[in-house]
């Protein structure tokens, strides 16, 4: 089989052409025929050596954490999965620590070692080939409807979890709601998107689906495609090139909720200043490597104390948040079409694959392995 692979050794990247095909071993396996793979802000760190190792025995790790793919052949004992049926694999592995208690619990997400594996990322390879196998426990059946734009559920699946754990953290407020689901009236909530990429664009989705109002602060000047599919999902689109964060903040009011997925710390920190009251920040960006800069650390410090603030760092995903983010999709697809296959905006052949991650253009690349 042919596969995208990254070759740390001699800093380069290449398509293994003899790449073996996988074979369904256990009886609670599944196995998937690739159809498309995202490419991402990983992959691009992975792809400078920044970041990523290939898995023991190999000089190479196979590219590819986000995917969709068509149910081929299922073990004996898989009931949840059929031949014909589409699937997204998960991308973290548990680590083998007996008293992990989080990937002990199946929530490797949470895994406190850090010797955690991860398809396409770190000791595993990943789905930027023809066929993968995997164990049935981690792959999500999904509906048939959202077949075009299911590559996107990995992303959105980093919102979902952010978002599932601020609706826990916000039950501290007796007139909070009591779940993303819960649209009975209450305070109007505003929440603040940090980034208009992939991730902060499908963050933007999931909490308009959730009947929150949206203000989404991205570098780039209007017009662009990031803030027509704003305006579409009923957001508004602010450019931090013509608004300071003071403007933007006080054009909103009250930041109940900001959703970083930029990854630059320095503004991260600056929008930290103009959360509101009993107000919860999310990062989900890993920002680069580069050196400190100053901040008012006695003003956030005051700020969230005397306003109840909470920061909230996450990463990756659980079982739960990739249920939620096929639901939600399947949700945005029907309700804005437009937008949801808006954000796809190149498709490239597996040979090409190394074109979107060297030149990153558009909101969302992917390789289209098969039909
Ligand atoms: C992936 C996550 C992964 C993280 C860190 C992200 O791009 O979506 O699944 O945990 O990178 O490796
Ligand atoms: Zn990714």
């Amino acid at each position: 089989m042919k596969a995208a692979a990254v070759f740390p050794n001699t800093k380069s990247l290449g398509v293994v052409n003899d790449f073996p095909a996988p074979k369904l071993e256990d009886a609670s396996s599944v196995k998937l025929r690739v159809l498309s793979v995202g490419v991402c802000g990983t992959d691009r760190e992975i792809a400078s050596f920044d970041y990523g190792l290939p898995p023991a025995g190999y000089d190479y790790l196979v590219l590819g954490h986000e995917t969709v793919g068509e149910v081929v052949e299922v073990g004996p004992q898989v009931q949840n999965l059929k031949p014909g049926d589409l699937a997204i694999p998960m991308v973290r592995r548990p680590c083998n620590h007996p008293d992990c208690v989080a990937c002990r619990a199946g929530r490797q997400d949470f895994c406190y070692t850090g010797d955690y594996k991860e398809r396409g990322i770190k000791e595993m390879h990943g789905f930027m080939t023809e066929l993968i196998v995997d164990e049935a426990v981690y792959m999500n059946p999904v509906p048939h409807e959202i077949r075009d734009v299911a590559v996107l559920v990995e992303p959105l699946t980093i919102a979902m979890k952010g978002l599932i754990q601020a609706m826990e953290i916000q039950k501290r407020l007796p007139w909070g709601r009591a779940s993303l689901e819960d649209k009975a009236p209450h305070r109007t909530l505003r929440a603040v998107v940090l980034g208009a990429g992939p991730v902060g664009l499908l963050g933007a989705m999931a909490i308009r689906h959730a009947g929150i109002d949206v203000w989404v602060y991205s570098r780039e000047r209007e017009p662009n495609v990031s803030a027509d599919i704003a305006k579409k999902i009923g957001a508004n689109y602010i450019c931090s090139q013509e608004k300071s964060v003071a403007e933007m903040a006080s054009q909103v009011g009250n930041i109940d909720l900001v959703y970083e997925a930029t990854g630059a710390s320095q503004l991260a920190f600056e929008v930290i200043e103009a959360l509101g009251t009993n107000g919860l920040f999310i990062l989900t960006g890993v920002p680069g490597r580069h050196g400190p800069i100053g901040i008012d650390t006695a003003q956030i410090m005051r700020n969230l104390v005397l306003k109840n603030q909470c920061v909230l760092g996450t990463v990756n995903a659980g079982k739960d948040a990739f249920e939620q983010a096929v639901s939600n999709l399947t949700g945005f697809h029907s309700k804005w079409p437009d937008a949801v296959s808006a954000l796809i905006t190149g498709r490239f052949p597996l040979d090409r694959f190394a074109d979107p991650i060297e030149n990153q253009t558009g909101i969302k690349n992917i390789i289209q392995i098969a039909q």
